[in-house]
């Protein structure tokens, strides 16, 4: 049996950078900045780089030397990120990246020795429980700082809103938690069960909301998002199909027109010792 792997384009990774980054919470960067040792080289494991995008994001906010270890399965991605790294240091100090690649639910200790800190962004809503354990239990171990932003929790609001958005969002958010050949995939149950899981090891997680705010300026990225939201809906719940086409085209339009305000909530997670 072959395990469903979900492939995420470089375009939409790109498309959502910005969004990503205004929605990531800066709060818990001040909380990660007062746990990681002074001087030195910190060495910062991202599991699940995709393009390159959370080191982009968080390189730049902290200080001293880095040097960002990119994990991720897709070699086309990891190909981005290596060629678009990121800025210098908060304090100019010069930041380095290597590409590795590799199934992060299969990694072993040594793939992470000397990890100072570890990083996952928009990643825990598309595995399964099971393949939760691995990285949990193995971060669990070492006692590094975690932070694994920007995970779906269910939440959606489009303003104007619409009779039918409910049905939309709840065939959506089935379609996200739907079952695979590797399992059930975590979808919007993702922050609590890993926040459920680090806590029974012992640890002290903190979790603050990290929303997508798309507004005019977004037009392009809330229409895309809009078409794979109705897509994966319409995928879960064939009746749905049929009865969405008209609404697909008003809610396209004014996504396209810079009149739709979508928010879709998330959350970030710190996991501390
Ligand atoms: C939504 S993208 C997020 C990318 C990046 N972290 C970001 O914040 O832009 C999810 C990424 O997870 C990667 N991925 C999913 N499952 C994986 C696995 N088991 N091992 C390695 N990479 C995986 C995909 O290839 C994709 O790049």
């Amino acid at each position: 049996m072959t395990v469903e792997q979900i492939r995420v384009s470089s375009q939409w990774l790109d498309l959502r950078e910005g969004a990503d980054a205004a929605a990531r919470d800066r709060e818990l960067v001040g909380h990660l900045c007062r746990r990681l040792p002074a001087g030195g080289l910190w060495v910062i494991h991202d599991l699940a780089c995709g393009s390159g995008s959370m080191a982009r994001w968080l390189a730049p906010l902290l200080p001293g030397p880095q040097l960002w270890v990119m994990h991720d399965r897709d070699p086309d991605l990891l190909e981005v990120a290596a060629a678009t790294p990121p800025g210098p240091a908060a304090d100019g100090a010069p930041v380095v990246v290597a590409t590795r690649l590799s199934d992060i639910t299969q990694l072993r200790p040594d793939d992470l020795a000397g990890a100072s800190l570890i990083t996952a962004s928009a990643l825990l809503d598309l595995i399964t429980s099971d393949q939760l354990a691995g990285p949990v239990g193995l971060c669990s171990a070492v006692g590094w700082p975690v932070l694994l932003p920007l995970s779906v929790v269910g939440r959606v609001e489009l303003a104007p809103a619409d009779p039918l958005d409910r049905s939309v969002a709840g065939a959506f958010d089935a379609h996200q938690r739907r079952m695979t050949a590797g399992g059930r995939l975590l979808g919007p149950d993702a922050v609590a069960a890993a926040a459920e899981r680090f806590r029974m090891m012992g640890h002290r997680v903190l979790v603050r909301p990290s929303p997508w705010r798309l507004g005019p300026a977004d037009a392009d990225l809330a229409a895309e998002w809009l078409t794979g939201w109705l897509d994966a809906a319409c995928k879960q719940v064939a009746e749905l199909a049929a009865g969405v086409h008209a609404y697909a085209g008003r809610r396209l339009a004014q996504a396209r027109a810079g009149q739709l305000a979508v928010t879709v909530d998330h959350a970030d997670l710190l996991v501390l010792s």
